[in-house]
């Protein structure tokens, strides 16, 4: 068992939530690999709307000062690698766009960076992480490895201090074999409200600590209804009926405070 520092451990437990060991983290960071993203073309008017529901925010920082208010208190999860996009054929062609000292100027809580084990890039992005990790060690920063390796995770230490990865079969094997807490993104919107609610509540079921979740969120017609529903997932034990339930409510409830008022 590794000991942190006070104060990556004082990050850390900021999005963490210490009062369920889980937490909801709300993903708006597509732009900079994705470009302009339904529903995320003005990522203040997304944000705006959901951050109160959310443990972090996980932007870039160019989001980060142009679209989030410094008065907000919700832990911010800064991405820092980058450097290509989808229209260029190979993703993993990344480097660290942004300082560890703008990370600290920013005063977020962790750091994220992707790393492709088994891309053309797989070498340079595993350094990024190691030289993200030694910074962050010295610095009382988290790290996050944003990562898609699935199974192949298991029994590797990467060394960071919280993994994002992809829902995949035999989940359960990855968390067991991941040191650090894990959350799950939800990945391109999915057909139905009961497909994200089952994925959330399948991988907290299989140890994951949370979702770092985006497009099922506000992509969804109801995004408010959609992350309370996440919430109770991660934070009130709800299975994903009940996740359904609540969701169903919440828009019964505003369709009706927008009915007209009978005379
Ligand atoms: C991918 O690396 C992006 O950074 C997103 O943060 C991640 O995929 C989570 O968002 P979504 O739930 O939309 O997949």
């Amino acid at each position: 068992m590794r000991t942190m520092d006070w104060g990556l451990q004082n990050r850390l437990s900021r999005f963490i939530k210490p009062s369920t060991g889980h937490s909801v983290m709300l993903a708006c960071d597509h732009g900079y690999f994705m470009g302009p993203t339904h529903k995320l073309e003005e990522p203040r008017r997304t944000i705006e709307s959901l951050i109160g529901y959310s443990d972090a925010l996980a932007v870039t920082r160019g989001v980060l000062r142009t679209s989030v208010d410094p008065n907000w208190d919700t832990p911010i999860i800064l991405r820092v690698s980058g450097g290509t996009s989808i229209l260029r054929e190979d993703l993993s062609d990344e480097g660290i766009t942004t300082s560890m000292q703008d990370a600290l100027r920013l005063n977020v809580s962790a750091v994220a960076l992707s790393v492709f084990v088994g891309a053309s890039h797989e070498k340079e992005t595993l350094l990024n992480l190691a030289r993200l990790v030694d910074e962050g060690e010295k610095l009382g920063m988290p790290v996050m490895a944003i990562t898609a390796v699935g199974k192949e995770l298991e029994k590797r230490d990467i060394g960071c201090h919280v993994v994002k990865t992809y829902y995949c079969e035999d989940f359960s094997k990855v968390v067991q074999g991941c040191p650090v807490p894990l959350v799950v993104a939800g990945g391109p919107k999915l057909k139905t409200e009961a497909d994200v609610f089952e994925l959330a509540y399948n991988a907290l079921r299989e140890g994951a600590v949370g979702v770092d979740m985006g497009r099922n969120i506000w992509q969804n017609e109801s995004p408010v209804a959609m992350i309370k529903a996440i919430r109770a997932i991660v934070h009130e034990d709800a299975n994903a009926r009940e996740a359904l339930d609540s969701y169903n409510e919440y828009r019964r409830e505003r369709a009706n405070v927008a009915k007209p008022v009978q005379l």
